[in-house]
């Protein structure tokens, strides 16, 4: 008999024999040295929960909302690139999944399903998250892509005009669209189930970029789709031009810096996320739950503050809570459960969150989500 699945970690554990590596590498680790890989993390396990009893916490309550929407728990799943190669129709799996939970699910540009493909695939409205492009007019279609599939709100990348560089990328060969080499062969033979899966899938390239890509047969990686594409330009002020085109929730995600996240405010966002991209961008920068804090104070209430980077449990979301993010976005966690058994897999990520938050709440004796304080933790 199969071990049963307990946590996350069980999730990743099959992603990493089920999914080939460069896949699943490129989701699992980091940028340069992996410090704040490794700092998101410890971060989280420093962190102490104060426990209190006799309470009758019976009766819990997780919902909340984001951005004007009920979610059934505070989580959403981030935009994560090349889902659809974790599992084929990956994003259509986890917008599904999402949407079974009542939670969002964010639709990154780099997808590997278009907007439309994950549209006709789910009937919920979902979120998309948009890079600025070097090619405004590819950032405008983009954008109105988006509305045309009447997607919820829009989330702005901040932190991502030049890519950090990921070591295992270049060591893997990592190739979109998937290739047969003599380095991969016995990867991907080993993996049938992953193959018959994006064989059977809706894309297997960027979905969003069909027609964008110039000489499409030589794009190799999203790094040199990124370093081509992306705007480096971007400033506050862009900010605006977005709003022209998006006159629905606009969440800004990437932010790492107080006096950033106090920009955001003065530029009317309706939500920012708390995040230094799951350590993947700027290796040395501190862990987003020991920044979290700091932003949540200088923004004051301007804005809702969202977090992600690291979140591996309901302990860390109940943490990101207490230091008052109002809700925590999952990455990793969303890819493994994916990679583990698509749209299933995404269930179980998202439920096993789902309980372990509920009973760290009990624990601690906090009864709604939504007013869950910095009391509930050991200071210092
Ligand atoms: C894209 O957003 C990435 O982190 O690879």
């Amino acid at each position: 008999m199969a071990t049963p699945v307990t946590n996350v970690a069980d999730l990743r554990e099959l992603a990493r024999r089920r999914v080939p590596r460069a896949f699943f590498e490129y989701a699992d680790r980091g940028s340069y040295d992996e410090v704040t890989l490794r700092e998101n993390r410890r971060a989280f396990e420093r962190l102490r929960f104060r426990q209190r009893v006799m309470r009758n916490v019976d009766r819990r309550s997780l919902a909340t909302t984001v951005v004007g929407q009920p979610l059934s728990m505070p989580l959403a799943i981030a935009p994560t690139g090349m889902a659809g190669l974790q599992y084929g129709s990956g994003e259509i799996h986890g917008a599904r999944a999402a949407a079974k939970a009542g939670i969002p699910f964010c639709l990154s540009t780099v997808s590997i399903c278009s907007i439309e493909q994950v549209r006709a695939g789910t009937d919920v409205p979902f979120w998309f998250q948009v890079y600025v492009m070097r090619d405004r007019g590819f950032s405008r279609e983009l954008i109105q892509r988006a509305r045309a599939a009447e997607c919820s709100a829009l989330m702005v990348t901040a932190d991502l005009t030049v890519q950090g560089q990921r070591h295992r990328e270049i060591k893997n060969g990592l190739s979109v669209p998937p290739k047969l080499t003599l380095r991969n062969l016995f990867d991907i033979a080993s993996k049938p189930r992953w193959v018959w899966n994006v064989l059977r899938a809706p894309s297997r390239s960027f979905g969003n970029l069909d027609g964008h890509i110039k000489g499409a047969d030589s794009l190799t990686t999203l790094a040199q789709w990124i370093a081509a594409q992306f705007d480096p330009t971007i400033t506050w002020d862009d900010l605006a031009w977005i709003r022209e085109l998006w006159p629905g929730k606009l969440i800004l995600k990437g932010i790492l810096d107080p006096e950033d996240a106090k920009l955001a405010v003065a530029h009317g966002v309706d939500a920012i996320v708390v995040s230094n991209h799951g350590g993947r961008q700027l290796d040395g920068a501190p862990a987003s739950i020991d920044v979290l804090p700091y932003i949540v104070d200088a923004v004051a209430g301007g804005t809702e503050v969202l977090f992600d980077s690291g979140i591996a449990s309901g302990q860390d979301l109940l943490k990101a809570l207490a230091l008052g993010a109002r809700a925590g976005l999952i990455g990793k966690a969303f890819l493994y459960g994916l990679g583990a058994n698509g749209e299933a897999g995404v269930t179980q990520a998202i439920e096993l969150i789902r309980k372990e938050l509920s009973v760290s709440m009990a624990l601690t004796g906090a009864l709604d989500a939504t007013r869950v304080s910095r009391d509930i933790l050991w200071k210092g």
